[in-house]
């Protein structure tokens, strides 16, 4: 009997520790799975960005700003018109630095260009946030004040966060500085995460549900720019980074399942996209407001990024 339940235990215990040996790298490969997708998705964005607002600022087609945003540039506004300039500037280059920061070979094999480029990414980030305050709240923006108040929260965590990953990298506690610059990209990537979140939400829904597409307003709206601006990203990360710091098996993988959903979900696209597409077209074609427009151009650049 004895010697039953020791083998007994010992098979258990044997099961365990195989178990565990898989735990840790499928946490790893869906960590690794969900940046590269992100990477992708956002490099796609940066894409965006150059073709609309890069190629009319070098065409000297200043006009064309106003394609998706119908105020981004008013003729004469000169310290209104620098502003937004800087805004789109600083978010095609930070989105290219985020990538390469988080990177783990350019941090381990170019520790200097990491430091040089964790600078300029800081910021960048600080640019970013106040430029983007300062245009919520003196020109005015599309949506209400939920929203203005969400994508506000997210520059000041935005701030918060640049401050105590550059505080702790000067002070050298780079274990403290990590959970800080992750913190960092996941807000840097609020506005990435509201536009994909939306996409997914309209495909989910074959059309806008739970907004006014009109006036941009909405409890569906107000919802996804809470999640994706404040709340859901930094909750994932926490529970990622205990998760990380457990030896239990079962968190890592419930974590690298949940990931790896989040990677499907960030995949989406295709054949649905068309299908909400069609659905809103028509609207940005008889309303030619700006939020049936945002729409429009955020189904052009999903389509862009789901090829
Ligand atoms: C840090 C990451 C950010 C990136 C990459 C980013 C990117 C962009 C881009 C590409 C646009 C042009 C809109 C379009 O073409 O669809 C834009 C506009 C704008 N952004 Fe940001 N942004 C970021 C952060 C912020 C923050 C933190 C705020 C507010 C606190 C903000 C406020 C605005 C406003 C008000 C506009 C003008 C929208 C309009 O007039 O309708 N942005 N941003």
């Amino acid at each position: 009997m004895n010697t039953f339940s020791s083998t007994e235990a010992q098979h258990t215990a044997g099961q365990a520790s195989g178990a565990s040996r898989w735990a840790r790298p499928a946490l790893n490969a869906s960590v690794s799975a969900w940046f590269g997708i992100a990477v992708l998705g956002q490099l796609i964005f940066v894409f965006y960005i150059f073709a609309l607002y890069g190629r009319a600022t070098l065409a000297g087609q200043f006009e064309s700003w106003n394609t998706v945003m119908p105020r981004a540039f008013v003729p004469g506004d000169t310290a209104q018109n620098v502003v937004m300039g800087a805004h789109l500037l600083f978010a095609a280059l930070i989105t290219v630095c985020g990538a390469l920061q988080l990177t783990p070979q350019v941090r381990q094999f170019a520790p200097r260009f990491h430091r040089m480029t964790g600078r300029f990414y800081i910021s960048a980030a600080v640019i970013m946030s106040s430029t983007g305050l300062v245009m919520v709240w003196t020109r005015g923006t599309v949506g209400d004040l939920p929203q203005h108040i969400a994508i506000s929260l997210n520059g000041v965590l935005i701030l918060l966060a640049a401050g105590m990953a550059l505080w702790h990298a000067i002070n050298r506690r780079i274990q403290l500085h990590r959970p800080w610059a992750l913190r960092l990209f996941l807000a840097v990537s609020g506005v990435w995460f509201f536009r994909i979140t939306l996409m997914l939400w309209i495909v989910a829904n074959k059309g806008p549900a739970g907004f006014d597409p009109d006036s941009f307003t909405g409890p569906a709206l107000t919802s996804i720019a809470f999640a994706c601006y404040v709340l859901v990203p930094w909750a994932v990360l926490e529970i990622y980074l205990h998760a990380q710091k457990s030896n239990k098996a079962v968190l890592h993988f419930s974590m690298a399942a949940g990931l790896a959903v989040l990677s499907l979900l960030m995949l989406a696209g295709g054949k649905p996209v068309d299908m909400a597409a069609e659905n809103l077209a028509p609207i940005a074609k008889r309303k030619c407001c700006s939020s049936a427009l945002l729409l429009e151009n955020i189904i052009i650049s999903w389509r862009a990024y789901s090829v």
